[in-house]
């Protein structure tokens, strides 16, 4: 947001509301709910009273790993504490893996893997992967958005990427 502001980019087309406190985040998201259509919490960590609090709020949870073991024992970590917050809150959190910064070239060998554990395990996933691509990391670089972009055929692909990501959150969100 900052970056936006320097460099006189204009009102973002999302609002951003920060709160660090654990004493007022219900009221944060009740309050964010009430004002929008779709609300992302984004955590610094699944540890602490934020993010079970935040996952016990939230219609569905996204559990971000990067295709690899070291991941996998994060996401793990991740996937206890929303069954945990949902059993505190006498109902089932949905919650979702999402494989991101995948290689959009090679599907690697540990890629692989990751994959036929998951859905061996029974773990639910996104189908659809964020591929690792340079305007995702060029909107944090720029605090411009993917359409705010230079047009390339890397940008076209990003967003074709994340609007598929999109209508698979919706099927979700509208199925339940
Ligand atoms: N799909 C992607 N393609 C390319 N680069 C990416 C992608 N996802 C993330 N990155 C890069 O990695 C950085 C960190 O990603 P992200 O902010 O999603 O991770 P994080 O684990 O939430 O980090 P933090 O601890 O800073 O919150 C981004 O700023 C971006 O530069
Ligand atoms: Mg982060």
């Amino acid at each position: 947001m900052g970056k936006r502001t320097e460099e006189n980019l204009g009102d973002a087309p999302f609002k951003v509301i920060s709160d660090p406190s654990d004493s007022t985040i219900l009221d944060t998201l009740e309050e964010a709910g009430d004002d929008h259509d779709l609300v992302f919490v984004d955590l610094e960590g699944v540890a602490g009273l934020m993010a079970s609090y935040a996952a016990s709020a939230s219609d569905l949870c996204i559990v971000p790993m990067r295709p690899s073991a070291l991941d996998g024992d994060a996401a793990g970590a991740a996937l206890k504490m929303i069954r945990d917050a949902g059993r505190a809150a006498r109902r089932t959190v949905p919650a979702r893996i999402l494989i991101t910064q995948t290689d959009a070239a090679i599907v690697t060998k540990s890629h692989k893997e990751l994959l036929a554990e998951l859905d061996g395990a029974g773990v639910e996933r996104l189908q659809t992967e964020l591929m690792r691509r340079a305007p995702f990391e060029r909107v944090m670089a720029e605090g411009r958005t993917l359409f705010e972009l230079q047009d390339s055929q890397s940008v076209k692909s990003a967003i074709s990427n994340t609007a598929r990501l999109g209508k698979e959150l919706a099927e979700i969100l509208e199925a339940q």
